[in-house]
């Protein structure tokens, strides 16, 4: 993040606190509860977000050097990620193009070669075809036309993106926009070290798992022992970048940085950057790392989804520069993991109960209030990308 941008921001919430004010939208929306519930819309939701539309599948840390690889099924088909012999990101359906069984088992690893489980047909990892047993039995093959199906891949800013359909390519700037790749490219992602995955499955429809990421009004409430010592509630800076966002938490240790000189000050002593990617991306920023929040439908079923969250850790003297923020004497690993835990002990079971409310039929629809801008913005967008009417506004 720029400088002047992090002492904006910083200002911004220092400006909230003061004069107890949060972000204003200005209006409150509707949202239809049959937004969470119906088939049909999951259906739809399924083909456009999820099956025709680029998504992250991890950092450049997940593919360390030449050989990596690992395996995706989250968007229903068999997807290979690799790390060629030239370090070049490629992915590819992971269907081995003799009879169609599913080449790579393995989650992640290191390979020059997949050899299929059943007839050992061989590829690099560039996909090629580079052996066929007992050929002189099989018949010739023409290897040229036997690689693995490539899926547009692109690796920037220390993200990878895979389009899940081998025709929709991916145009990196017109996802993000200028302002949002600049600042993306400034975390210097391509440093991490990839630490360790879990998965969170969640009885609740997927966009309410991601609703709990929208707002810090319930801090307090909801996080009350938990993230509400160490972090303002119902306090947050929020900018949009197409159909992206960052939110700006704020954290407590903000106080000490009032009387310091600007040029001192960083952004993360003060607050947690979470940067929204859409359809289903929360990109959680800290001193000594990052949590990649990957957040899933269950392919077309509305009322179970998951989350796959990957802890990813910086250099150590990334987090020197920034200084002193935590007092706790725990890892940075354990924090995140702990910040991990409490969303999956707390928000995620207030978004299951969110589920069992919105199948009720007590409500028609929920409300996004006018200090929730980011379920504003990105339930806005969803219905825009699936062609569906805005939502309505309501007073404010
Ligand atoms: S199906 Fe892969 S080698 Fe036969
Ligand atoms: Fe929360």
């Amino acid at each position: 993040m720029r400088h002047d941008e992090q002492i904006r921001v910083l200002e911004g919430l220092m400006n909230h606190l003061d004069n107890d004010t949060n972000v204003d939208v200005g209006h409150q929306l509707k949202n239809p509860v049959t937004a969470y519930t119906d088939p049909a819309r999951a259906a739809l939701e399924w083909e456009k977000l999820f099956q025709s539309y680029p998504q992250v599948l991890g950092l450049s840390a997940d593919l360390p050097e030449p050989g990596s690889f690992f395996t995706n099924r989250d968007l229903g088909k068999p997807i290979l990620c690799t790390r060629d012999k030239s370090g070049a990101f490629r992915a590819f359906l992971n269907v081995c193009t003799h009879r169609g069984t599913m080449l790579e088992s393995e989650p992640r690893g290191r390979k020059n070669v997949f050899s299929c489980p059943f007839h050992a047909w061989s590829f690099s990892t560039s996909g090629d075809l580079v052996a066929v047993p007992k050929e002189d039995h099989f018949g010739t093959v023409d290897k040229a036309c036997h690689g693995l199906t490539s899926l547009p891949a692109v690796e920037k800013y220390g993200l990878l993106w895979v389009s899940p359909d081998k025709d929709v390519p991916i145009d990196l700037d017109d996802l993000l926009g200028p302002e949002l790749s600049d600042e993306l490219a400034a975390w210097n992602m391509n440093e991490a070290t990839w630490h360790n995955d879990t998965t969170y499955p969640h009885a609740c429809n997927w966009k309410l798992a991601v609703d709990t990421y929208g707002e810090t009004y319930h801090f307090s409430t909801l996080h009350r022992d938990t993230l509400f010592p160490r972090f303002y509630g119902n306090c947050q800076m929020y900018d949009t970048y197409k159909r992206n966002h960052r939110m700006t938490l704020c954290i407590r240790p903000i106080d000490k940085m009032r009387n310091e000189p600007h040029d001192k000050w960083h952004v993360l002593r003060g607050t947690v950057p979470v940067y929204y990617l859409f359809p289903n991306i929360q990109l959680i920023m800290n001193a000594g790392g990052v949590t990649l929040v990957r957040i899933y439908p269950d392919a077309k079923d509305p009322h179970n989804s998951r989350s796959e969250i990957s802890f990813y850790t910086f250099p150590e003297e990334r987090r020197l520069k920034v200084g002193p923020i935590f007092e706790e004497n725990y890892s940075i690993t354990t924090q995140m993991e702990s910040f991990a835990s409490i969303i999956q002990a707390e928000d995620y079971v207030a978004a299951a109960k969110g589920h069992i409310g919105a199948t009720s039929g007590a409500l028609l629809h929920v409300t996004f209030g006018r200090n929730e801008p980011a379920l504003h913005h990105y339930h806005s967008t969803f219905n825009e990308a699936l062609g569906l009417p805005p939502l309505e506004k309501v007073g404010g």
